[in-house]
């Protein structure tokens, strides 16, 4: 057999964010509210993501990160030369669903918003940087949440078909590479910001949210279906919050857990994959009662418009176990809270840090699918601190990035067919989670602080120049 070298010759290097976490000017030329934007920094925001919005008062003295973000949308130029000067092959960016169709049931779209991203996208192709295009990355718009429920409600399919096929006709000479949903499987966890779902007072809150997940796959489906008939050769993919799960201890029982938290995780993805609901997911309906209004054209739609490709992020892998008293000691991770895995260091946000369990996820996602993956996230959000004369020293994200990338070189050596590797945020913005600035993933330091103080001065960091040289070399280290 012919041995795999490393990195392919067109991996697509390059950097992944969301219109929310950079673009600010939350409300210029014609956008309209999104979900996000009514979040605020602070221990309001986890509760509000929740769909917990009983108390939700904007106007209360509150910060409110995504209205100004980083500023990308005035400073994209800027930004963009310096992704190119690292020598980005890709740039993994969201369109805002608001800026396009503020209220999201508009009869037409807003030609000011059609028109920034025409020119980020031309900037970016200016040097030869493809775009990789969220549709919807946790924001939808403020009017389809309270006025329809968001995706509680059926007729959101619709106002999400008739936004994605804006974008196709729109950009189809421009974007190759388009994702339908952001971190599909967080729905079940951060059900306001992704989903526009407040719960009702008594709601049956599991049988609203795989109600809400089926009108999502539909959606899915149909973007998966329109982006092959309106672009020839595009590729559109799926995204997952992945990482693998670990036993506590070699106890089946433990196993069965790691199973059971992997399903939660894999179930809209087996789904968006292989085209129909896998039966431990039919199973887990009839035994708790959930019952799915489902049309009967959906399951065909399902079955004949499958993504080309898995998109996912990774941060951490996680850890569980089937007894109690050890569930009790949990660490955080992007959102998945997970046993403590005693063999593992964690980020300054407890975040577990596991680069072998990178190799591991896609080795598995890739027997699961057999279809090409694409990691559209990974990286460290840790502080940084602005020395004299514009110095960074960030050699933790740089220790982190190379224990990553170099498990990334392993898994296309096991056999596995990786698209790119874009890592979250080169430029540090917005933290979803928390809402601060000062969790910092990028390369490129913003001079901006938690409470929206700062110059924005954009300023290179030590991982800048590390790796400008890794794509350089397009990986040849490893
Ligand atoms: C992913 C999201 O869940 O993790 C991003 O797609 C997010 O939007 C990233 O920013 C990192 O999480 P956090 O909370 O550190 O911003």
């Amino acid at each position: 057999f012919e041995k795999v070298n490393g990195f392919p010759s067109n991996f697509l290097w390059g950097g992944a964010t969301a219109a929310n976490q950079i673009e600010g000017a939350y409300l210029s030329n014609g956008k309209g509210l999104t979900t996000i934007d009514l979040l605020p920094t602070g221990p309001k925001r986890s509760h509000f993501s929740k769909g917990n919005l009983s108390s939700f008062n904007p106007e209360a003295n509150q910060f409110y990160p995504s209205h100004g973000a980083i500023d990308f949308y005035h400073r994209y130029k800027e930004d963009i030369t310096l992704f190119a000067e690292m020598g980005f092959k890709s740039f993994r960016m969201s369109i805002s669903w608001a800026r396009i169709f503020p209220n999201g049931d508009d009869a037409v779209p807003n030609e000011a918003g059609l028109q920034f991203y025409d020119n980020v996208f031309d900037e970016l192709l200016k040097y030869d940087i493809e775009p990789i295009v969220t549709i919807c990355h946790f924001d939808i718009p403020v009017n389809l949440a309270e006025n329809y429920g968001g995706w509680k409600n059926r007729e959101t399919i619709c106002f999400y078909e008739k936004y994605a096929k804006t974008l196709f006709n729109r950009y189809k000479n421009k974007v190759k590479y388009w994702m339908t949903f952001n971190e599909i499987n967080m729905l079940f966890h951060l059900p306001y910001i992704g989903a526009g779902i407040v719960f009702e007072e008594g709601e049956n809150r599991e049988q609203t949210l795989y109600q809400a997940a089926h009108h999502e796959m539909v959606a899915s489906a149909l973007a998966v279906k329109a982006c092959h008939e309106i672009i020839p050769n595009s590729m559109i993919g799926c995204m997952l919050a992945a990482g693998n799960v670990y036993p506590y201890t070699a106890n089946p029982k433990d196993y069965w857990e790691v199973m059971k938290m992997e399903r939660d995780s894999y179930f809209l993805i087996d789904v968006q994959c292989k085209g129909e609901y896998p039966g431990y997911a039919k199973r887990f309906f009839n035994e708790n009662d959930i019952h799915l209004n489902i049309n009967s054209d959906d399951l065909v739609l399902l079955k004949n418009h499958t993504v080309d490709y898995v998109g996912f992020s990774y941060y951490s892998s996680r850890c569980t176990s089937a007894d109690p008293d050890i569930l009790n000691n949990l660490t955080d991770g992007n959102v998945f809270a997970s046993v403590i895995n005693p063999y593992l260091e964690t980020s300054e946000w407890g975040w577990s840090i596991d680069p072998l369990g990178l190799r591991i996820t896609c080795n598995q996602l890739h027997d699961r699918y057999n279809k090409p993956l694409f990691i559209v996230e990974n990286g460290l959000g840790a502080q940084d601190t602005l020395l004299d004369n514009d110095i960074v020293k960030d050699d933790y994200r740089i220790d982190y990035l190379d224990r990553h990338i170099a498990e990334v070189a392993e898994a296309i050596k096991d056999g596995v067919e990786i698209i790119g590797y874009t890592s979250w945020g080169p430029i540090d913005l917005i933290s979803n989670g928390t809402g601060e600035m000062k969790k910092r993933y990028g390369y490129i330091y913003v001079d901006r602080n938690n409470d929206g103080s700062g110059t924005l001065r954009r300023i290179r960091k030590d991982s800048f120049y590390w790796y400008k040289e890794i794509i350089a070399q397009n990986g040849a280290k490893y």
